[in-house]
């Protein structure tokens, strides 16, 4: 990373403040940051403490004699190996999309060569807006990365939804990622090729080609303190195994991973996160997708405001936490909407009562299939290479026999893709 440098482009919302923590982030990393700031992104931080933290001469206007002379609003968009537009707000996404050059940081995007990552921050209604939607669609038609926005609390009070800009390290990682240069265009981006000798079941069928599948796996880690956290048990064995059989049956499949202990499956697109609302945010980021399965273990609650030090022990006996929920991710994906997927799965893993706790799961979760597993002790689930599961849908309940976590993966995505050329027939 030694070498590489970003272009941080800062809008006008309140999320700016967060981009001092993102730069300084990127420089722990040892990536350079040059930034350049909108005339509305000076009303919430002023250059002076962006420049003091990147070290680098901050930019600002496009009609500046100084500034052109200096450096250019050409070379300024192409000496970067990434630009990066954080906080993204409406109006900047609108500029972007069409086109517009009235301003620094507007040229500059018109300008560059090199590939884009906006970090949306905004009021849930303008993002919900069908211009924003439009504009987003657009964007990443252009080929533009899109991290967050996160689902939260607003700065505006009584205001909640999508729309809060994603956390700086969610930023920071995704900003490593295309650097590394893991992730290619987005509605494009091809799995690797799929090696024959691991197709088993589908042979030489693909039964997916063509078909982007989205996978949630794993469990996710919610920090008390930078050394402690909450999480569930959860080894990601089978949303693993899950992503690896949809590569096989052809399909591009993102697997948002939770921290595990396994290997990356061949032909896959991991997208490695940590807390719930980074897994929200990155599978959010991921669609359009036609097939979306929810196997992540995901902390139904997190510590409202994590210690930014080690919380010590001494004297005054045990913390108090205060817990708020997490978002639902299997909710959000099944809510409505244009980019709801044809097919949402979600995952019960229940002690007692498992078919019928995943009936009332799949009314809850507004999801097309719940595949219910027993995870109680005595099944030896968590963990285990095996599983014995029930498939849930409103049209019944089948009742699997036990078997190794890669033949129910395998058995799913056969019956998911058999459902989408149903549909495909239906329509
Ligand atoms: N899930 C999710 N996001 C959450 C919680 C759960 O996407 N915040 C998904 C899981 O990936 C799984 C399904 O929802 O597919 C069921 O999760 P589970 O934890 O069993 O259900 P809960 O909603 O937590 O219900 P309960 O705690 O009552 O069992």
């Amino acid at each position: 990373m030694a070498s590489k440098r970003v272009l941080l482009i800062i809008g006008g919302g309140i999320a700016a403040y967060k981009c001092l923590e993102l730069a300084r982030r990127l420089g722990e990393r040892g990536i350079g940051v040059r930034a350049v700031m909108t005339k509305a992104a000076q009303a919430f931080i002023t250059p002076l403490s962006v420049g003091a933290i990147t070290r680098e001469r901050v930019f600002t206007d496009l009609f500046s004699l100084e500034e052109e002379r200096d450096i250019g609003h050409i070379r300024l968009s192409r000496e970067a190996d990434l630009v990066v537009v954080a906080p993204a707000t409406a109006d900047l996404l609108a500029k972007m999309a069409g086109g517009h050059a009235d301003d620094l940081a507007s040229a500059v995007l018109l300008a560059t060569d090199k590939p884009v990552l906006a970090a949306p921050a905004m009021n849930p209604r303008m993002w919900q807006h069908p211009a924003t939607r439009r504009n987003v669609s657009q964007l990443k038609a252009d080929g533009v990365h899109f991290v967050g926005p996160n689902v939260g609390e607003m700065a505006e009070p009584d205001e909640a939804g999508p729309g809060r800009m994603a956390e700086p390290l969610e930023i920071a990682a995704e900003i490593e990622e295309l650097l590394e240069g893991r992730r290619s265009h987005p509605l494009r981006r091809r799995a690797d090729p799929v090696r024959r000798a691991d197709r088993s079941e589908f042979g030489q069928r693909r039964p997916l080609e063509g078909r982007h599948v989205l996978v949630t796996s794993g469990p996710t880690y919610e920090p008390i303190d930078p050394v402690r956290y909450i999480a569930n048990r959860s080894s990601g064995r089978q949303g693993h195994a899950i992503a690896a059989a949809a590569a096989r049956a052809g399909a591009r499949v993102t697997l948002v991973s939770g921290p595990v202990a396994l290997p990356q499956p061949a032909g896959v697109t991991v997208l490695k996160v940590e807390t719930a609302n980074e897994m929200l945010a990155a599978a959010l980021g991921a669609l359009p997708a036609d097939i979306a399965i929810c196997a992540a273990a995901v902390a139904d609650w997190r510590v409202a405001q994590a210690a930014t030090a080690k919380i010590k022990k001494a004297g005054s006996g045990a913390p108090k936490l205060t817990l708020v929920e997490n978002p639902d991710i299997l909710k959000r994906l099944a809510a409505g909407g244009k980019d709801r997927p044809v097919l949402v799965i979600g995952f019960a893993a229940e002690t007692e009562n498992v078919v019928q706790q995943a009936k009332r799961k799949l009314k809850a979760k507004g999801c097309d299939w719940i595949v219910a597993n027993d995870v109680s002790a005595a099944s030896g689930v968590m963990g285990g290479e095996r599983n014995q599961v029930h498939l849930v849908t409103p049209q019944g309940v089948e009742s699997w026999p036990e078997m190794d976590k890669s033949a129910v993966a395998e058995r799913l995505i056969a019956r998911a893709a058999e459902r989408l050329a149903q549909r495909a027939a239906d329509a």
